[in-house]
C-alpha cells in the first residue's frame, strides 16, 4: 500500500462531522432543531418523514388501498420525490416537498396524512424504498454536494437504519403530553379545529405503531447522545448539539 495513502483523515473541525442524524419521537423538537443546526453548518436540513408522508398522501390521493401494501409499496418504489431546500418560500417550512413537479409541502402535512402515514411507515417494501434513498442522498452529502458543506437528516431510524456510520448521533425525546401540547399549538396556529385530547390520543396511536413495528422500530442507537427536550429552550438544544459537531467546548 502507498504510505501516502495510509495517514489519518485529517478531521474535518471547521465544518463538522459531514452527517448528523437526528431522531426521536414525533413533536420532540427533531425539525426545529435538524433545520436550525443545518443553517448554522451549511448542511441540508433532510426529514425523512416527509418522504413517508408523501406516500401516504399519493396513496390518498389516488384512493389507493391502505390495507394493500403490495400496492402502497410499489407506489413507494415509483413516486418521484424531491426534497429540496426552503428557497425563497416565507411561509414557515423548514424544506421544499415536491411530488413530479408538484408543491406538496404542506398537503403531506393534512390531519388525514398523520392518522394515516404510521400504517404506511410499517409496511417493509415501503421502508425499503424509502431508506435506499435516504442512504444516496446521506452519502451524497456526507462530503459536501451542490454548496453544502454536509446533511443532517432526521427521523426515527437514521441512526439505527439508514446511517449507521454517521459520525454524530442525536436522539430527542419528550413527555408524550409536552410533545402534544407542542403540536396542538401548532395544529391552532395553522387555523386547524382539533382538542388537546384528540391531539394526545393521536400520539399515543402514533408512538405506539412507530416504535412497536416489526422493521426499524423507533428507538435511540447505542452511540447516540439522548437529550430530554422537555423545559429546554431550542437554542440550549441547538448550540449543544453545534459544538459537539464542531468540537468547540459547550458553556451554557
Ligand atoms: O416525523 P414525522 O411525524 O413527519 O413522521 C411521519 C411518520 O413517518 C411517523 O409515523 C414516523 C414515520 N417515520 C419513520 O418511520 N421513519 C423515519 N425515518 C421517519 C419517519
Amino acid at each position: 500500500m502507498n504510505p501516502a495513502t495510509t495517514t489519518a483523515p485529517i478531521p474535518k473541525l471547521s465544518i463538522g462531522p459531514g452527517v448528523i442524524a437526528i431522531d426521536g419521537p414525533a413533536a420532540s423538537g427533531k425539525s426545529t432543531v435538524g433545520f436550525a443546526v443545518a443553517g448554522l453548518l451549511n448542511y441540508l436540513f433532510f426529514d425523512t418523514g416527509a418522504m413517508y408522508r408523501v406516500v401516504t398522501w399519493a396513496a390518498l390521493d389516488q384512493s389507493a388501498d391502505l390495507g394493500d401494501a403490495d400496492a402502497v409499496g410499489q407506489l413507494a418504489e415509483t413516486i418521484e420525490i424531491s426534497i429540496l431546500p426552503v428557497g425563497d418560500a416565507q411561509d414557515g417550512r423548514h424544506l421544499t416537498v415536491l411530488v413530479d413537479g408538484r408543491d406538496v409541502t404542506w398537503a403531506v402535512r393534512s390531519p388525514e396524512v398523520d392518522q394515516n402515514v404510521s400504517t404506511v411507515a410499517a409496511m417493509p417494501r415501503v421502508r425499503a424504498a424509502l431508506s435506499q434513498h435516504q442512504r444516496l442522498i446521506g452519502s451524497q452529502y456526507a462530503h459536501g454536494h451542490a454548496g453544502m458543506d454536509g446533511i443532517v437528516m432526521v427521523g426515527r431510524d437514521i441512526g439505527t437504519v439508514v446511517l449507521p456510520d454517521a459520525p454524530l448521533k442525536i436522539y430527542l425525546d419528550a413527555p408524550v403530553t409536552e410533545r402534544a401540547q407542542r403540536r396542538f399549538l401548532e395544529l391552532q396556529k395553522r387555523g386547524k379545529s382539533t382538542t388537546f385530547e384528540q391531539v394526545l390520543a393521536d400520539m399515543q396511536a402514533r408512538d405506539r405503531i412507530d416504535s412497536q413495528r416489526a422493521i426499524a422500530p423507533l428507538r435511540a442507537a447505542d452511540d447516540a447522545l439522548i437529550i430530554s427536550t422537555a423545559g429546554l429552550g431550542v437554542q440550549e438544544i441547538v448550540a449543544r448539539i453545534v459544538a459537539l459537531a464542531t468540537n468547540q467546548p459547550f458553556n451554557q
